[in-house]
């Protein structure tokens, strides 16, 4: 079987997707569709796809079985559901989309859809944070945890398309377009809060309306705090995740993880411990990291072609990338409400929301 592969949007990551796929076995670049001719016939001259198409409607029209969703975020839910509807199988850049009523038509459509679905977020297969995950089991209850995300992002990035840095076009800012891959990769270890307070800000970013500085507290059922701080403005940080649990607390920075096991636990030690100021010690070590483990962007996009080839499921399906854009609407909405937002999000509260910030009634600042 020959899988006859399209990619719409090509000026930026769909290159990386036809990349990934150019020299794979079991697959054809066979189409692709971009609005600007220009970028539409450079990209088929790379690649030697043979197929193009100005128009989405006579793309999907086209024998093109597999759709690669790479174009800006506020076109991905029209886009999507058509390539369903359409019969294909679709791989979606992340975001799944702006909003969370949006990821609930793409969710549903993906349920009466006979093709395989599935969205971009090669963060999670990272080593470390694979690591990371072979671990927790070892934490036991959920106690409290911290992630520092940074992504520095200068104007003439926002300048390079009128999509970016705006509500209408993207959905948000640094929370949607970067730390949506850490916010996937926090569910992906610990799933979805039960509640969230957060306070965005646009800090340094003159010229758009976005947020490029986001603090918040996620709590889960049994009382477990996890904050998380998010920012494109400040640089030379590393990403660092902490979670402990009652048994043990795991550190990721960079490449480097460790696990530190308490000698009691700390629900014991409380209970139990005679001592006044006394506290549980950890045994600290590093835990193995193996670089060889397949991960990255191409490999993210490899992996969604092997599972048709196969017959197994993709890595990210699109009801578990929606998990993400439910943590951005509610940061969004708990910033402008003032109050803690309940997860899962209330739809019509979100949309009213983001109806305001694209006609500019509410701003952030
Ligand atoms: N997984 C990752 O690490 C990663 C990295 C970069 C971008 N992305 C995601 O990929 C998507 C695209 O980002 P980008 O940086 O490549 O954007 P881009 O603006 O560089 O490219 C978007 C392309 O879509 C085309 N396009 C616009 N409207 C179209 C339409 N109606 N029909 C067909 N084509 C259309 C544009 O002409 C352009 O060629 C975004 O969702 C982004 O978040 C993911």
């Amino acid at each position: 079987m020959t899988l006859k592969w399209g990619i719409v949007g090509v000026a930026g990551i769909g290159a990386s997707h036809a990349k990934a796929l150019k020299d794979m076995e079991g697959v054809e670049l066979y189409a692709a569709c971009d609005v600007v001719p220009e970028v539409l016939d450079n990209f088929c001259e790379q690649f030697g796809v043979p197929h193009r198409f100005t128009d989405y409607g006579e793309f999907l029209k086209s024998e093109v079985e597999v759709v690669s969703i790479c174009t800006p975020h506020f076109l991905h839910t029209e886009q999507v559901i058509a390539a369903l509807e359409a019969g294909k199988h679709v791989l979606c850049e992340k975001p799944l989309a702006i909003s969370v009523s949006e990821t609930d038509a793409i969710v549903a459509a993906a349920q009466k859809a006979k093709g395989k679905s599935g969205v971009v977020f090669q963060h999670r297969l990272d080593p470390p944070v694979q690591a990371v995950k072979k671990v927790l089991p070892e934490l036991g209850e959920l106690v409290r945890g911290f992630y520092e995300c940074h992504h520095f992002r200068t104007m003439t990035y926002y300048r390079q398309g009128k999509w970016r840095g705006t509500w209408w076009g993207e959905g948000g800012g640094v929370l949607i377009n970067q730390a949506i891959h850490d916010l996937d990769v926090l569910v992906s270890l610990l799933d979805l809060p039960k509640q969230v307070t957060a306070r965005l800000s646009n800090w340094g970013h003159n010229g758009i309306e976005v947020e490029d500085l986001a603090t918040a507290v996620f709590e889960w059922e049994n009382g477990a705090h996890f904050v998380v701080h998010i920012s494109s403005v400040a640089s030379a940080l590393p990403t660092r995740l902490e979670i402990t649990g009652n048994n043990a607390t795991v550190i990721q920075e960079g490449r480097s993880v460790r696990l530190g096991r308490y000698t009691t636990p700390l629900r014991q030690f409380l209970e139990e411990s005679p001592e006044v100021w006394g506290s549980p010690k950890a045994v600290w070590e590093d835990v193995p990291v193996d670089m060889s483990i397949p991960h990255g962007h191409k490999d993210a996009v490899q992996q969604f072609a092997k599972a048709i080839l196969t017959g197994q499921e993709p890595i990210v399906s699109l009801s578990e990338g929606a998990k993400s854009v439910e943590l951005v609407n509610a940061m969004i909405l708990s910033h402008f409400t003032g109050a803690p937002v309940s997860i899962p999000v209330d739809r019509s509260a979100y949309d009213a929301l983001l109806t305001e910030l694209k006609q500019g009634v509410k701003r952030l600042r």
